[in-house]
């Protein structure tokens, strides 16, 4: 009988600038497109995310030890975005439109070099919230 697959989850906050712009468009196109998010210097916001990842349970009886996966994230993500402008601070943001939909793209890229590290376990889940009650799921390139 094969072991049961479950599923671990990490939530971090960071606190964030940022302002939806695309180059490529006319700043009128922009207002247009982003209305109050294109505000020219920026506006914050309290994000959220989280870190799925799921695998079977074997005898130590975890998927993934939590600690390591709070310090990846730390590591990877919320040392190089928290109190920083995603626009202008974030080497792996730049060239991205930063809305919710590309963070967690570009988390995903960033956690899964190296969680692939650790056996039993694969990323399943990247989770962005931008409010409270708004939130953008990301299961990788494959799904
Ligand atoms: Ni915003």
């Amino acid at each position: 009988m094969p072991a049961p697959c479950l599923e671990l989850t990490h939530r971090q906050e960071f606190s964030a600038a940022h302002r939806l712009h695309d180059p490529a468009l006319s700043d009128e196109e922009n207002r247009r497109l982003y209305g109050p998010c294109n505000n020219p210097r920026g506006h914050g916001h309290n994000y959220e995310y989280e870190v799925t990842v799921r695998g079977p349970v074997p005898r130590s009886g975890m998927i993934l030890d939590l600690n390591v996966l709070t310090v990846i994230m730390r590591e990877e993500i919320f040392a190089h975005v928290d109190h920083k402008h995603l626009d202008h601070d974030v080497p792996f943001l730049q060239g991205r439109i930063s809305t919710a939909e590309n963070l967690c793209i570009a988390f995903w890229e960033r956690l899964a070099p190296r969680l692939a590290g650790y056996d039993g376990c694969a990323l399943h889940r990247i989770r962005v919230y931008e409010t409270r009650g708004s939130f953008v799921d990301y299961y990788g390139p494959d799904a």
